[in-house]
């Protein structure tokens, strides 16, 4: 028991050093892209992206990003009653709409076998499949992505 008191009170003053130092050089030093402004003072208005669609696919920066999606989705609806994308990308329909398969992952639910549904944790595409925009990169940086 004491032993484990006295470790708490370690880990706790350990914690309160390596955090202060971190919070005080935090605000000198580190400026946002929009500079010291506050957001409602900030000028310039938010970025509009150009969508680069119909053309090669953008290659991915890692492994296992998810794909972009080289066409609009604005008009495909998501939700209980309805999912237009699994209607062209599904296991059942996607040979006769020549569209790429889900990913196989998409239908491995948790107890580890592969079903004909896909996992709900996969349903609302759009949060991790975002269409293709040309989107320079805000800082210059000499980073190359994975092919
Ligand atoms: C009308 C059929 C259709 C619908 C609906 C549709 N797609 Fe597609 N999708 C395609 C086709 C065809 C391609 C292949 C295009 C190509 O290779 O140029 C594609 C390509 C993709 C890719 C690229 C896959 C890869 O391997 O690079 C992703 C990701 C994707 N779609 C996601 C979606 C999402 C998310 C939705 C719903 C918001 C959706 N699609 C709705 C037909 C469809
Ligand atoms: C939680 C994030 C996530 C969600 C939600 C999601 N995906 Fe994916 N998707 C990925 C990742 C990561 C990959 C790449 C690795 C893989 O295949 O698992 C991928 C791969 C794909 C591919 C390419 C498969 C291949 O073999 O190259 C297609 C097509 C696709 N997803 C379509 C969809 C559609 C349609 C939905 C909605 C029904 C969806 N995804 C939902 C993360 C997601």
């Amino acid at each position: 028991m004491k032993n484990i008191l006295v470790s708490i009170i370690i880990g706790a003053a350990l914690a309160a050093g390596w955090a202060m130092p971190a919070a005080t050089a935090g605000a000198d030093e580190v400026s946002s892209l929009r500079g010291n402004l506050a957001l409602p003072d900030a000028k310039s208005p938010p970025p509009v992206y150009e969508l680069k669609l119909d053309q090669e696919k953008f290659e991915r920066s890692f492994k296992s990003q998810p794909p972009l999606v080289p066409h609009k989705v604005d008009k495909y609806r998501i939700n209980l009653k309805t999912n237009k994308c699994i209607n062209c990308h599904g296991k059942a329909d996607y040979k006769e709409e020549e569209a790429p398969m889900i990913g196989k992952s998409h239908y491995i639910h948790p107890d580890g076998k592969e079903r004909d549904q896909i996992h709900m944790s996969r349903y609302f595409c759009t949060q991790c499949h975002v269409p293709q925009a040309d989107a320079k990169p805000l800082v210059a940086n000499n980073f190359k992505g994975a092919k």
